[in-house]
């Protein structure tokens, strides 16, 4: 079958390569409908996520259907229409029965690498380095997906590929900052980047109730959708001190929820900025952690800071004192999409949460190199590219 390899840093080629089989009794194999890029490859592509081998097949954001079942599926048939989480978790550990799906202890065969990084080792992800796990990726015509039962969900009729496509990662991580980082009604909520990941967040503390959601950006075209489509309010960080900003829109106190939706390449404008660039680029730090500064900053006393963008090593300049004396709740993670996606389905279902918009260049699998490039340089205000397989 033809799939996405990454061949080498900013580098990725459409290849032939083996079509997937089912190893193990819960497997399905997908064939793929759709499957997009995410924030999260332009770090495996930049090549800051240790472990990648040239050859390994990409993405992990995807739906599709389903062409074949292992024996010990029990819930999947051949023909289901299903979109499926970007994490692998077993449903069965611990981890799993407390819905830290990301966290589970079965979905990552190979936890010797981030054992040594982080001391233990999150789940697996599809297309995301030997360190996640080795899993081939869903920029491929077929995809083999372990613990189907777990991972995999029923797409209603109601919903179309394009909208049910960003259940798989981007609405399901969105939807988990918010939650997670306690989004009560009434609250005013502040989210740092307007890619995907970002605008589903803003979304998803909207439908949880928040009074005033802000999303702060840069690029214009990201600015529009969130006003149009998202209905949240925009802060162009470019043009505007965004503390000072924040703290007038919300009476002097500050947000109450503040979603970090940027991860380990953030853009800065000041010195700090030029510093953390020199510092990642001589290995002296993995991550350049400009927008959780920012929001750990604006954060009003009490609140919660919630950090979705992805990172993965040491950071300089942390405002530790800050979170501390400011009595802050300090939270990440991977996207736990299992426990959410039934509940953004329906959203889908109702018309409550569209996501089309975000598929700006939509094209076949063959010219990936193409959309990567788009998307890395968000180039003609490529928001997502999407592949097409099977055209
Ligand atoms: N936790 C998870 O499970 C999970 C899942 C998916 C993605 N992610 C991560 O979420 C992050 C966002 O993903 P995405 O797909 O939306 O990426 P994206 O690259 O499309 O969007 C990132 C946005 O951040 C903006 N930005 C850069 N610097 C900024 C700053 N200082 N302040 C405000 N905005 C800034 C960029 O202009 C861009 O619009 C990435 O780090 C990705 O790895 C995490
Ligand atoms: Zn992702
Ligand atoms: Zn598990």
């Amino acid at each position: 079958m033809r799939a996405v390899t990454w061949t080498g840093v900013n580098e990725v080629s459409v290849e032939t390569v083996p079509d997937p089989t089912i190893l193990n009794a819960r497997d399905v194999i997908l064939r793929v409908r759709r499957t997009t890029t995410c924030g999260s490859d332009l770090h495996l592509l930049g090549g800051y996520i240790p472990a990648m081998r040239t050859g390994d097949v990409l993405g992990h954001e995807f739906m599709g259907e389903v062409v074949e079942v292992g024996p010990g599926v029990r819930d999947r048939r051949v023909g289901d229409r299903v979109v499926v989480n970007s994490f692998i978790a077993c449903g069965a550990c611990w981890y799993c029965r407390q819905e830290l799906y990301s966290l589970c202890d079965n979905g990552n065969p190979n936890p010797g690498i981030t054992e040594g990084l982080w001391g233990q080792s999150p789940g697996g992800c599809f297309g995301y380095s030997h360190a996640m796990g080795g899993f081939a990726g869903s920029h491929a015509e077929y995809v083999r997906v372990p613990y189907a039962d777990v991972g995999s969900f029923l797409v209603p009729e109601e919903v179309s590929d394009d909208r049910a496509l960003f259940a798989s990662d981007a609405v399901s991580t969105g939807w988990m900052g918010a939650d997670l980082a306690g989004t009560k009604p009434g609250d005013t909520v502040a989210v740092w980047g307007a890619g995907g990941v970002g605008q589903m967040a803003a979304r998803a503390a909207m439908l949880l109730g928040a009074e005033q959601v802000y999303v702060v950006d840069r690029l214009p075209e990201r600015l529009e959708q969130v006003r149009r489509h998202v209905g949240a309010e925009v802060i162009d960080y470019s043009t505007t001190d965004v503390m000072a900003e924040l703290r007038e829109r919300t009476g002097g106190r500050g947000p109450d929820v503040c979603i970090e939706a940027v991860g380990m390449e953030a853009h800065s404008t000041g010195v700090q900025g030029v510093y953390d660039q020199v510092k990642q680029q001589l290995r002296l730090q993995t991550d350049r952690p400009s927008a959780v500064r920012e929001a750990i900053m604006a954060c009003r006393k009490g609140g919660s800071v919630f950090v979705l963008g992805v990172f993965a090593g040491p950071v300089d300049k942390f405002p530790l004192g800050a979170a501390m004396n400011k009595g802050l709740t300090l939270r990440g993670a991977q996207v736990h999409g299992q426990r959410y996606m039934p509940r953004i389905l329906e959203h889908m279902a109702r018309g409550e949460l569209t996501t089309e918009h975000l598929a700006t260049h939509v094209m076949p699998l063959e010219d990936a190199a193409r959309g990567y490039r788009m998307f890395k340089d968000k180039e003609d205000g490529c928001v997502r590219a999407v592949f097409l397989p099977h055209g």
